[in-house]
């Protein structure tokens, strides 16, 4: 079989080779009990994996109990916890897909209520109960709340903060022990490395805060530390947002700025999302602080300008995100130039077989060779019944 599509050329990072260029956006399920991932955790991840995604990335998973963003947040901070994902990492491989999982910190964004609960931070004096439980003390750059409403959180200390990157140190050594493949580190969406990395979020007067340099210290030193905490042949990635699309916020220049300091410390991959800096949604805004209609926010491909300059001036692999639907489009994003690799997140749930279809609508597996063994003749079967049915 020939492949000139790129979406379906293997892409080697180091030592890992990505069968595609498809990956399963984190998708938080708001489903973990205490950090411990579930059966749903599994029916979740494995079903990408059946649908061929060549990396599938967990969810946001906390690199301690105060960083997950609702008590319902998976959490990789105890032995025990990585040991509960192995059965996923194991199926992911099995399918000949890699399994990659996202390390991230909430700060003050943490202790909030899953959003299919009741959105937004849980309530200081709200009894703890089953849906939400008690809420927590968050943590953070600096004393400032994500808005009207949110919990003050704590100022991190130099020793707050050793504690932080040992955490993010200490998580990303069980998952390469429990078989991921792949890491990648939350930057993005207003959580507690964005928030060092955003004048918006880190107003502190130490080396940790101030001028760019001052802001990029904390979360490049938890990369660098991650970097050689983990194999030389796995690789690393990084989620940020592009820009906050704030006044006086981060721009897509200092993005720029911050991928070439992170290839120095050993990032492989920059995720480019946006947004999440305040308490709205984070498709809300663009470069220039002006809000975006909720029209250009859905736009395909929206985030894909961010990934694209990141790649061109950064001189680092990107990966884009954010409504990328249509094989066709994912496509036309690898071949242009914007982007290395192409995640999907609300498209993967709707179709999980998302890769499979998109093999066959690119004309890259016209005879099912692609699917899972135990589908892959009894689909075909069914396309043959199909066409017989068309002819007659
Ligand atoms: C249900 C849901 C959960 C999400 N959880 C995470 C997460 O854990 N980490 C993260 O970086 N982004 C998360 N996101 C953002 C997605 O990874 C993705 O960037 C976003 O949905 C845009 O891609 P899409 O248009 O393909 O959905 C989540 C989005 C959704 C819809």
């Amino acid at each position: 079989m020939s492949n000139t599509v790129k979406l379906f050329q293997p892409l080697t990072l180091r030592g890992t080779t990505l069968p595609n260029r498809i990956v399963v956006s984190p998708l938080c399920q708001y489903s973990a009990v205490d950090g411990f991932a579930q059966p749903w955790h599994f029916a979740h991840l494995s079903t990408f994996a059946r649908g061929k995604a060549g990396l599938v990335f967990t969810e946001a998973t906390a690199v301690e109990a105060r960083g997950r963003i609702t008590h319902a947040c998976l959490g990789i901070w105890s032995d025990a916890q990585a040991e509960a994902l192995r059965p996923i990492v194991e199926f992911i491989e099995s399918m000949g897909c890699v399994p990659g999982m996202q390390l991230a910190h909430a700060g003050r964004k943490a202790s909030t209520r899953p959003p299919f609960a009741a959105k937004g931070p849980i309530p200081l004096n709200h009894e703890d109960s089953a849906t939400d439980g008690a809420p927590w003390q968050t943590v953070a750059p600096s004393p400032l709340p994500v808005a009207d409403g949110w919990h003050v959180p704590a100022e991190l200390d130099p020793q707050g903060l050793e504690e932080v990157r040992d955490a993010f140190v200490a998580a990303a050594r069980r998952a390469v022990d429990t078989g991921f493949r792949v890491l990648e580190l939350h930057m993005a969406h207003g959580y507690l490395l964005h928030s060092f990395l955003s004048p918006l979020g880190n107003q502190r007067e130490d080396a940790y805060g101030g001028d760019l340099d001052g802001r990029m210290r904390f979360p490049l030193e938890v990369a660098a530390a991650v970097r050689a905490a983990i194999p030389d042949e796995l690789p690393l990635f990084s989620r940020i947002s592009a820009i906050d699309g704030r006044e006086g916020g981060w721009t897509i220049e200092d993005s720029v700025i911050f991928s070439r300091r992170m290839a120095e410390v050993g990032v492989d991959v920059v995720d480019c999302s946006s947004g999440g800096i305040g308490g709205a949604p984070r498709f809300r805004s663009d470069d220039s602080g002006k809000p975006l209609t909720s029209d250009s926010a859905r736009a395909p491909g929206f985030q894909v300008p961010f990934s694209r300059q990141v790649r061109e001036e950064a001189d680092i692999r990107s990966m884009a995100v954010g409504v990328i639907i249509d094989p066709q489009q994912a496509e036309e994003i690898l071949q242009s130039g914007g982007a290395d690799l192409v995640a999907l997140g609300r498209e993967v749930m709707y179709d999980p077989f998302w890769p499979l279809h998109a093999a066959e609508t690119l004309g890259v597996d016209p005879d099912y060779q692609m699917w899972p063994t135990q589908y892959a003749w009894a689909v075909d079967r069914r396309a043959q019944i199909q066409l017989l049915n068309r002819l007659d």
